[in-house]
């Protein structure tokens, strides 16, 4: 069984972190379908959780559900990166992951995210003063390098660690890349074969059998992205494949289900939970939940849009169902075109 420092994963396919996307209620949906070993939030600004002002901060937030959680947090500073990692230890957290492959600018240019891969004594530096600060493992996501030129992830992974890292992962782009191109998972078997910590790969599985195809790789373990939000069944289908059995077939009308239990899971945030169900930053407690609860529908329609966008790709019809939820004005709008998209039943004769 894949182990992150004390942490077992039941299964070594990981929910991707992304933001914008992964949030609690779809961390939750997707576990619920099984085949995933751990999930990880959107990335969460180290200032911010240690500031206790940020519009990341509910970012961090989990549900015990999801256990095996980790925070992503993002930062330069290694003080403040060593006081973010306690606070996400805190909350309770099991494992802290440190994002350095973030190629966005507004990000990079704080020497946080990706940026960190151009600094690599400092990257290990941030690394140590975190491993030092708390007990639960300290991990990395970062990319093959900035660009062709640097791509320094074995030098980088090997550094981060002698500082103490518990795991690592590689997304096999450079931050120049972006998304384009595909994944060196050449490099990523390269470092795993360099690493005594467990490393993991990600980048372009989008059907089960390229994750099972990536396990041969020589990983501990694959992290789906984007598969993940075209097909929220992939790590189940790839735990099926695993097991030896044929990968699940998923009806048109469970992938409706789908977004309708999103839809009401996201309607119902911080709505009557129990004690302890529900895990917050410190500086972002339930008090603050009228707030979130303003403009609640728009909210949700906004996030089943962002999910459509990739949700769609994967099925018949898509590009059609697309334009319409994306025109949908209500809740009720919604839950229209997708009655008729997923399960009307078709015309006999
Ligand atoms: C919309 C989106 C948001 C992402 N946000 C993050 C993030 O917050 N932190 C991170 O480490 N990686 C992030 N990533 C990168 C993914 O975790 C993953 O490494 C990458 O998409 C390659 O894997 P895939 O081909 O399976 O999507 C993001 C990717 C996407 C598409």
């Amino acid at each position: 069984m894949t182990k992150i420092g004390t942490v077992p994963l039941a299964s070594p396919f990981v929910v991707a972190p992304m933001a914008g996307m992964t949030d609690t209620a779809f961390r939750r949906l997707v576990k619920r379908q099984g085949g995933c070993g751990l999930v990880v939030t959107e990335m969460v600004s180290s200032e911010g959780l240690v500031r206790g002002i940020d519009r990341t901060l509910e970012y961090a937030e989990y549900t015990e559900e999801e256990r095996p959680i980790s925070i992503q947090i993002f930062g330069g500073d290694p003080a403040k990166m060593a006081a973010a990692a306690q606070i996400v230890e805190g909350m309770g957290a099991d494992i802290v992951d440190v994002n350095m492959g973030c190629p966005v600018a507004k990000i990079a240019k704080h020497s946080a995210g990706c940026s960190l891969m151009r600094q690599p004594e400092h990257a290990a530096s941030v690394i140590a003063a975190m491993t030092q600060a708390v007990k639960i493992p300290v991990t990395v996501k970062m990319r093959a390098g900035w660009n062709d030129g640097a791509r320094n992830a074995p030098t980088l992974a090997k550094m981060v660690q002698d500082a103490g890292a518990s795991a690592v992962t590689i997304h096999g782009r450079t931050a120049e890349q972006s998304y384009s191109g595909f994944a060196d998972w050449d490099l990523v078997a390269r470092v795993a074969s360099e690493l005594t910590i467990p490393v993991f790969g990600s980048g372009d599985c989008i059907e089960p059998e390229h994750v099972i195809g990536r396990m041969e790789t020589g990983v501990s373990g694959v992290l789906v992205g984007r598969g993940v939000l075209r097909n929220p069944w992939i790590l189940a289908q790839a735990a099926d494949m695993a097991a030896g059995r044929a990968p699940r077939v998923v009806t048109r009308a469970a992938r409706g289900q789908f977004l309708c239990d999103y839809i009401e899971l996201l309607l119902n945030e911080r709505v009557g939970e129990g004690e302890g169900f529900r895990h917050f930053a410190p500086s972002c407690s339930p008090d603050n939940a009228s707030a979130i609860a303003r403009g609640r529908d728009r909210w949700v329609i906004n996030k089943v849009r962002a999910l459509c966008a990739w949700y769609s790709k994967g099925l018949e019809g898509g590009s059609h169902l697309r334009t319409r939820v994306n025109t949908a004005a209500s809740l009720a709008e919604l839950h229209a075109i997708l009655d008729e998209f997923f399960f009307a039943v078709p015309a006999a004769g």
